[in-house]
C-alpha cells in the first residue's frame, strides 16, 4: 500500500481545470484569447475546415441583466477569463475543435456510436471490474487537456495559479468550483450558485457526466465505455455499499480498506477555506479520505420511493417562477429535490437531495460531492429520470425558461465547463448526445 500512496503523491507532485492546458499561458490569458493551433498550424483547424476563432463567443446576459452589481470571476462564463474562443463546424468540437461532438468519433468526426449506460448490477463481472479499473486509472492519470485554477486570494487576479490535476480531479473541481459563493458588489452570496437551485440542474449535471465519460473514453481508448447508475428506488439501505461495489464503511463513515476507493482523497476539501478555490495537491496528506454513513440522517434514513419517480414524471411544466429552490409544479425543482412530487407544492428535501443527505458524509456535502464516485452513479440515474421526462413531454430546448439565477439563462454558457455549451442546448434528448439508457425495473 505505501508503494501506491508513493505513486500517487508523485502523481499529485507532477501535476499542478476545466482550462484548456495551452490557453493558460501568459500570452492567452492576456490576449483573452483560446485559439489553439491545430496541427495544420492555423487557430481553430481553420485551414483544415475544422472551426473558426471568434469575437465574443460569448453570449451576453439574459433577461437577468444585473451586471453591474455582480462582479464574480463566473460571471458570463468564460468572458472574465476568454472572449475569443473557437467555434466548430460540422461533428468537430473541443476547445481546439481537435475533438469530436459527443458520440462521434474518427478522424473526420464522421463515426456515430451510441453508448448504453446501464444499471451497475447489471455489468457482467468483466465490465464491472473494467469501470472500477478505468476510474482507478483517472485518479492517478494527470489530465492531459485541462489545468484547475488554485489561488490564494479570489480579488486578486494576480494571485492565480493554474495546475495540474487528475482526470477524475478536473470533473470533482468542476463541480466544487460551480458550488462556490457568488461575489456580488465585493460580498459573497451561498444562497445561490451556477448548478444548482435553478433551471440548469439537469443539463449542467447530464455534461459533467458527459465530459468525464468521455474524457475516460480518450484515455482508455476504449469508445464504448458507459458510466453506470444505480437505480436507488424502494431501497431501504444502500444495496451497492459493499465492497464488491461502491464499498462498505467503517462506524466513522471511512470507507472499508478493502473497497475500491479505501484510499481515495478528495481533492478540494477545504471548502470552508474562503480563500481558496481549491487545496490542491500541494497538501496532498492533508486532503480528506471519503467518507459515508448510508441510513444514519434521521431525517433521510432511506432514498425516494418508486412512486416518488413517478410523481416526479407527472409534473410536465419543465421549471416555474420562481425558477429556484422554491419553484412549485416544477418537474426541475421536484427531481432536484426541494418539492414534495406527490402534491407538487410542499417544499421538503426529496428525490436528488434526499439521496445526498441518506449517503451522508462526502456525498452529503454538495460542494465536495463529486469527490465519491457514488456521485457519478447517483446522477446517471437522475440523468435517466430526466431523460425519461423529455421523452414522456417530447420536450426540446424552446421550454428552457428565460430566469434571474446567474448563469442559468437559456443562453449563457453552463458554467465552468470549456468550451461552451448554453444552458438550453442541454435540454435535448441524449441520442443527441450519443448514449441512452438500459430500461431496468421497469423504467
Ligand atoms: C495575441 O494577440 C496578438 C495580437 O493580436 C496576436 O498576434 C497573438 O497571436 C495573440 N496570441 C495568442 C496566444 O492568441
Ligand atoms: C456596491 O457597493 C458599494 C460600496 O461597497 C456601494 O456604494 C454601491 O451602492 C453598491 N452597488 C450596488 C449596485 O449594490
Ligand atoms: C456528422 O456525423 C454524422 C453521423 O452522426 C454523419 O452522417 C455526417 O456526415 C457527419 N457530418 C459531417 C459534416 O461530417
Amino acid at each position: 500500500m505505501i508503494v501506491f500512496c508513493v505513486f500517487l503523491v508523485l502523481c499529485y507532485d507532477l501535476v499542478q481545470a476545466q482550462f484548456p492546458r495551452v490557453c493558460v499561458t501568459e500570452e492567452a490569458l492576456k490576449n483573452k484569447s483560446c485559439c489553439p493551433l491545430w496541427t495544420d498550424l492555423s487557430p481553430c483547424g481553420f485551414s483544415s475546415g475544422r472551426g473558426i476563432c471568434r469575437d465574443q463567443i460569448v453570449p451576453v446576459l439574459g433577461a437577468s441583466g444585473h451586471l453591474p452589481q455582480y462582479n464574480d470571476d463566473r460571471l458570463s462564463w468564460p468572458k472574465y477569463y476568454f472572449n475569443h474562443a473557437c467555434e466548430c463546424h460540422g461533428n468537430y468540437s473541443g476547445y481546439g475543435c481537435g475533438d469530436c461532438k459527443y458520440g462521434h468519433f474518427g478522424e473526420k468526426c464522421d463515426r456515430k456510436i451510441t453508448i448504453v449506460r446501464k444499471e451497475i448490477r447489471e455489468l457482467s463481472l468483466l465490465e464491472r471490474k473494467r469501470f472500477f479499473s478505468y476510474l482507478a486509472l483517472a485518479k492517478i492519470t494527470k489530465s492531459p487537456d485541462f489545468v484547475i485554477l488554485y489561488t490564494g486570494d479570489r480579488h486578486h487576479k494576480d494571485t492565480y495559479r493554474f495546475v495540474d490535476a487528475a482526470i477524475y480531479d478536473v470533473f470533482s473541481w468542476i463541480h466544487y468550483y460551480s458550488t462556490k459563493p457568488i461575489l456580488k458588489n465585493g460580498t459573497f452570496d451561498d444562497s445561490t450558485n451556477y448548478a444548482h437551485q435553478g433551471p440548469a440542474f439537469p443539463g449542467w449535471h447530464r455534461l459533467g457526466l458527459l465530459f468525464l465519460e468521455r474524457q475516460i473514453q480518450l484515455m482508455t481508448g476504449d469508445e464504448n465505455f458507459a458510466l453506470p447508475y444505480w437505480d436507488w428506488r424502494g431501497e431501504k439501505k444502500c444495496s451497492i455499499c459493499t465492497n464488491a461495489f461502491l464499498g462498505d464503511n467503517d462506524v466513522e463513515g471511512f470507507l472499508s480498506q478493502y473497497s475500491h476507493f479505501a484510499f481515495w482523497k478528495s481533492i478540494c476539501s477545504g471548502y470552508n477555506y474562503d480563500d481558496s478555490y481549491c487545496l490542491a495537491a500541494d497538501d496532498f496528506n492533508q486532503l480528506e479520505r471519503l467518507h459515508r454513513k448510508p441510513g444514519a440522517n434521521p431525517h433521510a434514513r432511506s432514498p425516494p420511493t418508486f412512486q416518488d419517480v413517478e410523481d416526479t414524471l407527472k409534473l410536465e411544466h419543465f421549471d416555474r417562477p420562481p425558477y429556484n429552490r422554491k419553484a412549485q409544479n416544477s418537474f426541475r425543482n421536484a427531481l432536484e429535490g426541494f418539492l414534495n412530487p406527490k402534491d407538487g407544492i410542499t417544499l421538503q428535501t426529496t428525490m436528488h437531495n434526499l439521496v445526498h443527505n441518506f449517503l451522508g458524509g462526502t456525498m452529503g456535502e454538495v460542494p465536495i460531492s463529486s469527490n465519491d464516485p457514488m456521485f457519478l452513479l447517483h446522477h446517471c440515474f437522475i440523468d435517466k429520470i430526466y431523460e425519461k421526462w423529455l421523452h414522456k413531454y417530447n420536450a426540446s430546448s424552446d421550454v428552457y425558461p428565460e430566469n434571474d439565477q446567474p448563469g442559468q439563462g437559456p443562453n449563457e454558457c453552463a458554467t465552468p465547463y470549456f468550451p461552451c455549451y448554453t444552458n438550453k442546448q442541454l435540454l435535448q434528448k441524449s441520442d443527441a448526445f450519443g448514449y441512452k439508457y438500459s430500461i431496468y425495473q421497469g423504467l
